[in-house]
C-alpha cells in the first residue's frame, strides 16, 4: 500500500518539505507522498489523532508544536527527550507514536558536509533558544570539545550549559571581544529571517579570515550574518544544509535509507534564488 508522511504546523504553506521529500521518494522508487498540513494549536491533538487513524507513517512537526506535541506521544528519544522538543514522528509495527529531533543532528551533519569534522575547534554559538538548545546538544553528541554560548539574556544560555555539564555562557558583547577565539561561529538567533529585523546580533570586527561561519536560517540563503562574514574571508555555511539533513535524518528513520542531499542542495538554491 502506498505510505504517506506529512508536515504539520502554523504557517505551513512556505515549507519546502513536502517538494524535498517527494523528490526523494521519485529518486529512490519509493512508492509514498508527504502532503503539508496546517495544524493551529488548538487543534494538535485532535490533528494527532486523525494522522493516526487515518494511517500515516509519520510526520514532521513544525513552530509551534514541537514542544506540545511531546505528551501526545508514546515514545521518546532520550536525546530529543533532553532537547524538549520533537520535529519528527514515527509510527512504530505497533502503532505506538515515537517522536525524535533530527534539528540539531541535521545541523551537525550540514557543518560536517561542508566543511569536515572540526571537533577540535572552539565553537560559539549564538543564541539559547530552541534551535540553538538542539545544536548545542548534538555537537556535545557529536564530540565537539568546547562549546561556548553567547546570548542577549545571558541567563538563558546559562541554563543551557548547566544542562550540558560542560562549555561556558557568556554575553554579546563579551563574545564580540573574544571573537578570534573561536574557530566555528553559529549565527542560531531569529535574526536575519527575510521576515526578521535586519541586523546582526554581534559585530563581526575580530573575525579572523579562514573561521567557519554557519546561520540556521537559510532563507534568505545569504543572511546579513554571512554576508559580513563573507567579506571577512570566513568560510561559509548555510542554512539550507541543516534544513536539508534534519529532513534526511527524518527520512532514515521513517524508511532506513539516506536520501541523496548534495543533489537536493542544488534543486533547492535554484528554488531560493
Ligand atoms: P528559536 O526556537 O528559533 O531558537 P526562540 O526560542 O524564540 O527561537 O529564540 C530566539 C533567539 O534569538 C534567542 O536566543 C533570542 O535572544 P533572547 O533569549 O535574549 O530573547 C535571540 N534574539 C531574538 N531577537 C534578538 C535580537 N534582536 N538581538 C539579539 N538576539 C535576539
Amino acid at each position: 500500500m502506498k505510505k504517506w508522511f506529512a508536515v504539520i504546523g502554523d504557517p505551513i504553506a512556505h515549507s519546502k518539505s513536502p517538494f524535498m521529500h517527494n523528490t526523494w521518494f521519485h529518486e529512490m522508487g519509493i512508492d509514498a507522498t508527504y502532503i503539508p498540513i496546517h495544524v493551529k494549536s488548538e487543534q494538535l491533538e485532535e490533528a494527532v489523532a486523525a494522522l493516526k487513524l487515518l494511517g500515516a507513517s509519520g510526520w514532521n512537526v513544525t513552530i509551534p508544536h514541537k514542544e506540545s506535541i511531546i505528551p501526545l506521544l508514546d515514545d521518546i528519544d532520550p536525546i530529543a527527550q533532553k532537547m524538549g522538543a520533537v520535529n519528527t514522528i514515527v509510527r512504530q509495527n505497533d502503532g505506538s507514536l515515537k517522536g525524535y529531533n533530527t534539528d540539531g543532528a541535521g545541523f551537525v551533519h550540514a557543518l560536517e558536509e561542508a566543511v569536515g569534522k572540526n571537533k577540535e575547534k572552539k565553537v560559539l554559538l549564538i543564541g539559547a533558544g530552541g534551535a540553538s538548545r538542539g545544536i548545542a546538544f548534538a555537537l556535545q553528541q557529536y564530540g565537539y570539545e568546547q562549546i561556548h554560548i553567547a546570548n542577549r539574556t545571558v541567563s538563558k544560555a546559562e541554563a543551557i550549559i548547566q544542562e550540558l555539564g560542560e562549555g561556558i555562557a557568556l554575553s554579546l558583547e563579551q563574545a564580540e571581544k573574544q571573537l578570534d577565539q573561536y574557530g566555528i561561529i553559529i549565527q542560531a538567533t531569529s535574526l536575519g529571517l527575510s521576515t526578521g529585523e535586519n541586523k546582526l546580533p554581534i559585530s563581526l570586527d575580530q573575525l579572523q579570515e579562514g573561521t567557519i561561519v554557519a546561520d540556521i536560517v537559510y532563507n534568505p540563503l545569504m543572511t546579513p550574518f554571512l554576508l559580513e562574514a563573507e567579506k571577512r574571508q570566513a568560510k561559509i555555511v548555510t542554512g539550507l544544509g541543516m534544513f536539508i539533513h534534519q529532513g534526511a535524518i527524518a527520512f532514515n528513520h521513517w524508511l532506513g535509507q539516506y536520501p541523496n542531499t548534495e543533489k537536493m542542495m542544488e534543486k533547492l538554491i535554484e528554488q531560493l534564488k
